[in-house]
This record gives C-alpha cells, structure tokens and sequence, in this order.
C-alpha cells in the first residue's frame, strides 16, 4: 500500500485536527503537535483571522519539514457586532475553555431579539512551507445563536449554533454533518483541491 503524503496541522487543539483528519483522512496522514517534540507556542498577536492563521503556518513551517497547514476561525454573532470573532477562543476570560465562551454567549444574547441571533462560523486556513505563506482559503457557514446549550458533540460553541436549515445544534448534528456544511469543512475542500491540482507536493 502506498503511503500516504503527510499534512502538518499547526493547532495543539484536538478537535480541529480530528475534524480535519474525519474528512481527508483517506488521502492525507494528519499530524499536528502531538507528533513533534519541538513544537513553538506561537501568539495569536493578530486581529484577523488571516493574520492569526498566518502567524501559525509561518512560525509552525520554519520548525518541520513538509507542508504546514494552519486554522483560525471564530464565531460571528449579528447581534454582537461581530463578536466574539477572532477573540472566541478566550471570550469568556480565559483562553480555549468553552464552557466560560458558551457561558459568556448566552449571557451577552440575553436581550438580543431573534432577527439578530444570525450568525456565522468563519475559518481561514494558510498553507506555508519553510516559513513562507503558499496560499490562503477561507470558509464560513451561516446559522444562527440558540437560546440553550444542547447536544454533546464537537466542541466550541458547537452547543449553541444551529446551521441555517436546521433546528438542531452543531453538538446535536454530530460530525457527520457537521463536516458537510462547517466552515472547515468549505475551507479544507479548496485546500485539497489546490493540494492535488499539482501545487507544490
Ligand atoms: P483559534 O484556535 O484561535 O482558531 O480559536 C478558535 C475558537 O473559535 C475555538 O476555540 C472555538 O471557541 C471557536 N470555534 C472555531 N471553530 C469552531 C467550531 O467548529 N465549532 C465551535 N467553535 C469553534
């Protein structure tokens, strides 16, 4: 059997490798911190989700060999003027725990009236190879804010999105769909497509 060709995602977040692993797996080997000794903590010092994602491929790619590909998303609430965006990692005080950012949420939508409970899922992704960007893709999802936590799969604010056309939250929906309608999953389809058009590997 031939090998599969390696693809390094500069994320220590578990979910997002998973999720991006569940949809490529069968044409990728995905790796990301967990498979490197000398992985670099790399500020998101950014204030776009470009800049974020972008950050992380360089720092990440000028550390291993092969093709780096990097993710930063965020939720974007109509009601909230955008918020919490490219800070939902650490909206609710403190960084990557979603129990605080859902809490947060629900607070902030308290008297926030249905027609602006719309909202969306945005990812970009950055490949980089030896510290330099190659290419950059962007991804979203449309769906709107719940009024309570419910389902247990994913992670994030999972709980608390519901896609457009659905009533049920991302953590209800599961994988299998989540990873035909997410924003990574818009992203990620552009990435393989660029990756096997002949782009660098
Ligand atoms: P990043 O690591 O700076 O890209 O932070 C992404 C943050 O956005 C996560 O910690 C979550 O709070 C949120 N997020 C991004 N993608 C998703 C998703 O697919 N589901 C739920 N929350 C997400």
């Amino acid at each position: 059997m031939q090998a599969l060709t390696p693809l390094i995602i500069a994320t220590r977040n578990p979910h997002k490798t998973m999720e991006i692993r569940e949809m490529i797996a069968t044409q990728y080997e995905v790796l990301d911190a967990t498979n490197f000794s000398d992985w670099p903590e790399v500020e998101e010092t950014g204030t776009t989700f470009l800049e974020n994602a972008t950050l992380k491929a360089v720092a990440i790619s000028q550390c291993v060999d092969g093709i780096v590909l990097a993710d930063d998303s965020g939720l974007i609430v109509d009601g909230l003027d955008g918020a919490p965006g490219v800070w939902s990692s650490s909206y609710g005080g403190e960084e990557g725990n979603h129990a605080k950012n859902n809490q947060r949420l629900l607070l902030e939508m308290t008297d926030v009236p249905e027609a602006k409970r719309s909202a969306r899922f945005a990812c970009t992704m950055v490949l980089a190879q030896g510290g330099r960007v190659l290419a950059d893709f962007q991804g979203m999802v449309e769906g709107r804010i719940l009024h309570d936590l419910s389902g247990v799969e994913g992670f994030g604010y999972d709980p608390l999105f519901a896609p457009l056309g659905y009533d049920r939250s991302f953590a209800e929906l599961g994988s299998e769909i989540k990873n035909t309608l997410s924003h990574r999953a818009a992203a990620l389809q552009q990435v393989i497509a660029w990756l096997s058009s002949g782009n660098p590997l």
